[in-house]
């Protein structure tokens, strides 16, 4: 049986990453630049059978600065930030996403921080029963059940979109 291994990729190996999870060349500069602060930590997926390790399949950034979204810290104040999750579309429905968010949880309780967050599009159903099975609550923004923002979306063949959502914010306390 192939185990999913997550691991924490270094900054040499975000541009490798990048081009087998579709993700935006200029996220991934993002990414580089921030993870030279000390700024975020990306993990990424991968299979592994007896020995030999295929590409990789899903990452995630747990995101440790203040967000790019203002309303995460209002609302959510000093939270540590769950970002860019994405898995290839042929590997879905196996775990991985769940596998990325367990490892990024457990970096964001190893740094200390108290609370993670996660900004998702209202309509994204299978995103939103993910983290409600993980134990994110809803939080509301003000009188608001939503807050509108915008953000790249990942193309499944690299590049982005760049789109206006209504997204909720959803919590979790940690530790
Ligand atoms: C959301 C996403 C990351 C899930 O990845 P995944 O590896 O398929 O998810 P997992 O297999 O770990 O599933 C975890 C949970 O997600 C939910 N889920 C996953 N696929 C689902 C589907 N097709 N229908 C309904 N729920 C689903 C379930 O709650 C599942 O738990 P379960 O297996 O106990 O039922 C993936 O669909 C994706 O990359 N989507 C595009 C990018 C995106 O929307 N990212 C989230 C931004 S906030």
């Amino acid at each position: 049986m192939d185990e999913i291994a997550v691991e924490i990729i270094p900054a040499m190996m975000v541009a490798i990453v990048a081009r087998q999870t579709a993700m935006d060349r200029l996220y991934a500069q993002k990414v580089v630049e921030m993870m030279n602060r000390d700024d975020l930590v990306l993990f990424a997926a991968r299979r592994e059978h007896e020995g030999y390790v295929d590409n990789y399949i899903g990452r995630v950034s747990l995101w440790l600065a203040e967000p790019d979204e203002p309303e995460v810290w209002k609302y959510a104040r000093d939270a540590a930030l769950i970002n860019a999750l994405y898995v290839n579309e042929r590997a879905r429905s196996q775990g991985i996403a769940r596998a990325l968010m367990l490892a990024a949880e457990q970096e964001a309780v190893d740094r200390g921080r108290k609370l993670l967050a996660v900004g998702v599009e209202s309509s994204n159903d299978v995103a939103r029963r993910l983290y409600e099975s993980l134990g994110y609550a809803y939080r509301k923004c003000g009188d608001s059940d939503t807050y509108k923002t915008s953000w790249d979306e990942d193309a499944e063949h690299g590049g982005a979109t760049h789109v206006e959502v209504e997204a909720m914010l959803m919590v979790k306390a940690l530790g």
